[in-house]
């Protein structure tokens, strides 16, 4: 009997081999990547080099001191404009100054906590300043793939133990994750509105959105992140102070979300249309672990004493239990995790304890990301 294609949305399913990204692709490609002074615009940033694209970023200055951005020396070899995305015509002349094939759009104000205490600041960052990206699409011809990068937390969360699916409704309790469920809806609609997948031979631009967890890895020293948390406080010999020790996350190593959205960023700039939805890109379904988890997991493996505790008192909500589903990205590009979450952790750990010991950030950087390459090339 004839064996029909199993679909997901229209797409065909691919063999579940891991998609590397290649440097035939990006080998001199013009890239436009907002939020490069930031943790994962960074390395991106560093991938991206790494992989000969020309490569121009556009951001506010790093949001915290150090920061990977200037350790690792990340606009030596790319174009760096300091910028604010409420800055229309600002990032319109910058987009059409660098005539990009292919934008990431990653600069955001990130942190839960913060969005609540500026939630005017939080949405016009993340909606208008997604609206004012798009725009810039509009006006700068040459794009050929978007990819708009959210957040696990744009799903309205029903604190249920199943992960979340791309069809699932969005939502979001506090601001900030309000404001990227509004990004997903603004993308949404300027896919329809103005890059129809059905008159893709007039625009010729394919338009995605990318949801992932919470990143780990070496270089973030953001206030409120758990890791950076701890790497200071086990450190400086101080006591962890943890808010949530039963908050459940699908804890992430950078390199794989990144992984997702070059992926992503490939196939539609070679396929199309085919592409321009909305994707998950979570760790492996038991890699969603608790705080406490993580927190007794890095003690362990720290190597000298350190001293934690639960601060309980007065903090805003918080989603307890987050899953994000990836099928759909292993089915139609091939896209899984590769890295457990002990693995995951080990890399971070190492980045930092040697980073401490005086190796150079930038290679760091580019060493793991060549080893993860290299572990990806083994694992089908
Ligand atoms: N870190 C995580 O765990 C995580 C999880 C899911 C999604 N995300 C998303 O990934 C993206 C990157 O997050 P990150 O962890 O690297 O954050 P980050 O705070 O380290 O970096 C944010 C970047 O955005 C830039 N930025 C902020 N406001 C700006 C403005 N008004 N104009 C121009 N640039 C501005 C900053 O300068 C910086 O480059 C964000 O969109 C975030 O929502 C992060």
């Amino acid at each position: 009997m004839e064996q029909r294609p199993r679909t997901v949305e229209g797409l065909v399913t691919v063999a579940a081999t891991q998609f590397v990204p290649a440097t035939q692709f990006w080998n001199g490609k013009p890239v436009f990547l907002t939020g490069h002074t930031g943790f994962k615009g960074s390395w991106l940033a560093l991938w991206l080099q790494h992989l000969g694209a020309n490569l121009t970023g556009y951001a506010l200055d790093p949001p915290t001191e150090p920061s990977l951005f200037h350790k690792a020396d990340v606009a030596a070899c790319m174009h760096s404009v300091i910028g604010d995305l409420r800055d229309r015509t600002r990032l319109t002349s910058s987009m059409q100054n660098a005539q990009p094939e292919v934008v990431f759009h990653l600069a955001a104000q990130p942190l839960v906590r913060h969005s609540y205490a500026d939630p005017v600041g939080t949405y016009e960052t993340n909606v208008l300043g997604t609206i004012h990206l798009l725009e810039a699409v509009r006006k700068t011809p040459s794009v050929r793939a978007v990819v708009v990068i959210t957040t696990d937390k744009c799903y309205e969360n029903k604190e249920w133990i199943w992960p979340y699916r791309e069809t699932d409704p969005l939502g979001g309790y506090d601001p900030y994750s309000s404001s990227k469920a509004c990004a997903e809806i603004v993308t949404s609609s300027w896919r329809d509105s103005f890059f129809n997948p059905a008159r893709y031979a007039e625009h010729h631009t394919a338009i995605a959105s990318a949801r992932a967890g919470n990143v780990i890895g070496g270089g973030d020293w953001a206030s409120d992140r758990l890791i950076a948390d701890i790497i200071r406080a086990f450190s400086t010999g101080k006591t962890l102070e943890i808010r949530n020790p039963a908050a459940t996350r699908p804890w992430q190593h950078v390199l794989e979300p990144l992984r997702g959205y070059l992926t992503l960023a490939e196939k539609l700039h070679t396929g199309g249309t085919r592409y321009a939805s909305a994707w998950n890109f979570g760790p492996r379904y038991t890699d969603a672990q608790p705080v406490e988890w993580i927190v007794r997991y890095l003690s362990a493996k720290w190597g000298t004493a350190t001293k934690w505790k639960v601060d309980s008192h007065g903090h805003v909500h918080e989603a307890q239990m987050l899953k994000l589903d990836w099928s759909k990205a292993h089915a139609a590009l091939g896209w899984q995790p590769v890295f457990s979450l002990p693995e995951a952790l080990d890399y971070t750990l190492e980045w930092y304890q040697r980073e401490q010991a005086g190796a150079r950030a930038r290679e760091l950087c580019l060493e793991q990301i060549a080893s993860y390459s290299e572990k990806l090339a083994t694992v089908s």
